[in-house]
Parts: C-alpha cells; structure tokens; sequence
C-alpha cells in the first residue's frame, strides 16, 4: 500500500498573505486542491493524509469535500516545524497498522502543485527496491557556499562542482518502518535539525542508500510572492503542450501571448 502525507502545516510566511499560501487560489483552485487532485488521481497511491496549518482544518475539509477526493482518509493539523510535522504523521500512520506490516509512504510538500504523475511514479517504483528515494533536479545556479563575517558581510568558502549538485525537491518516498526507525534515532540527538527528511535517514540510518528520482522544472515550490505568478502561468500552460514539446513556431507564439489569450478564453 502507498498513502501519501500532504505536509501544509506552514503558514507561508515568505509569501506573506494573511493566509497560509497553500490556501492561496491560483488558476481558480486552491493551491492545495491542486496537488491533491494530483494524488487523487494517481493510480498508484492508496489513499492520502493531509496535515494542515492549526485552524486550517475545516478549509481543507470543505476542499475536500467539495470536490470529492475519496482517497483522503484523514485531516489532521501539523507541527510548528516541518519535522514536527512529519512525526505527527509517522505516528498517525502507525495507528492503523497491524504488527509487522509496512507502508510506503510519500512526503510533499502542499506548496508543490505541479507535481506530475510520472515523478509519482518513479518514486512508487523505486520503493520496490530502495527503502529512501529523493527527488531532484540538477541547478543551472552555481551553488557557492558563504561564511558571515560580522559586518564585513558573506564571504565565499567553497564553490563545489556543479554537476553533482542537485536541487531537491519533493515528493520524498520512504518505506514507513524505515523514516520511523529514522525519526527514533533522531530524538536522542539534543542538537537534531533538519529541514527535510531525507536529511534525516542520511545522518541517522547512514547505511540506508537513499535513491534519487528525476524531478522537473514545472515541480516547482511556492515559496515567495513571485512564485505565484510564476505558477499562474505555468497553469495556464497547463491546457496546451510543455514548451520543450512544441514546436518553435508554437513556441514563439506562445511567447508573445497569442496563444496564451487564445487557451484562456
Ligand atoms: N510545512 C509543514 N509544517 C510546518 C512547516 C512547513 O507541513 N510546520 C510544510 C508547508 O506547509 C509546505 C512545506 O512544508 O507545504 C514546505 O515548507 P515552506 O515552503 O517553508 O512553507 P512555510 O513554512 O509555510 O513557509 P515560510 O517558511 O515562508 O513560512
């Protein structure tokens, strides 16, 4: 079985509306109905738990109801950071599992609403073989690594080699028995920080090999107020062919704003 977790405890503070920004309508749906359209129709996955931002839950729950997802099994609030969170769903998942059975499970991030199947996929897949799966793509930023020097301000100590750096981006897949025997190391670490959890099976169960799926461009994540716009169009591009996919003449035109005006109306 594979379930996936939605993790929208955040409240989007960088996006900075009044609002937690999964809430946020882009293209006419909330962005985070978007990403569990998303799970509901992947073929794949069982069934879905969402993890909300505390106050949040009966928005979710109208979301879901109104637009009928029947996979969604539970709605629960988060945790104040998003480890927190993800314990929360370890430990909620735990509850319905009879002695020795294990899970696959799915941790992305509600902000993500452009997540495609064939990511999905890949992920589920390569559960069969691995217990860890990650998801990224290779950055066209050069990554460099900064030092504060009191007032003098940031100072370059290292550029590693680009092309073995990766952007990593969600969903992050694990074998449920393995991201909990993870979460349980971690909590007898006083200094444990994290920001995803890959990075807790990496520094807690060090002899887990953690695979990596191929992201893409479009799995982008609404982090500041400029992503909105960025993934308004990207829905909007949504009704016609990737651009990687077109031809360069549909391409230009789509550049100019022809086409867009034509698929909008
Ligand atoms: N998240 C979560 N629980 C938290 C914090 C974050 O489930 N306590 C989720 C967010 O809802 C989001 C994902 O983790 O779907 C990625 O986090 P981020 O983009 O940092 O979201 P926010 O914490 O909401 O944003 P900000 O840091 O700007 O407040």
């Amino acid at each position: 079985r594979t379930t996936a977790v939605i993790l929208a405890g955040g409240t989007g503070q960088r996006v900075g509306l009044s609002i937690p920004k999964q809430l946020l309508k882009i293209a006419g749906k909330a962005v985070i109905e978007h990403t569990l359209t998303t799970f509901e129709q992947a073929d794949s996955v069982d069934d879905i738990i969402v993890l909300m931002a505390p106050g949040y839950v009966p928005d979710v729950e109208k979301i879901v109801a109104r637009a009928g997802f029947s996979k969604v099994s539970r709605i629960i609030e988060g945790g104040t950071t998003r480890n927190e969170t993800t314990e929360r769903a370890i430990t909620a998942l735990g509850e319905g599992l009879a002695e020795g059975e294990d899970l696959n499970v799915l941790f992305h991030d509600a902000v993500r609403p452009l997540l495609s199947q064939r990511v999905i996929d890949d992920c589920v897949a390569a559960l069969e073989r691995y217990q860890a799966v990650d998801v990224a793509i290779p950055s066209a930023d050069t990554i460099i690594v900064t030092r504060t020097h009191g007032e003098d301000g940031e100072f370059i100590t290292e550029i590693p080699d680009r092309s073995r750096l990766r952007r990593g981006q969600t969903p992050q897949a694990f074998k449920l028995s393995t991201i909990r025997r993870a979460y349980e190391v971690a909590a007898g670490d006083p200094n444990f920080q994290a920001t995803d959890d890959c990075t807790v099976v990496l520094r807690y169960l060090p002899d887990v090999p953690i695979h990596v799926v191929a992201g893409d461009e479009y799995n982008m994540k609404v982090t500041q107020p400029v992503d909105v716009f960025i993934a308004d169009k990207l829905f909007q591009l949504g009704s016609t062919a990737a651009p990687e996919q077109m031809s360069e003449e549909a391409y230009r035109e789509l550049l100019t704003g022809r086409t867009l005006v034509v698929f909008g109306g």
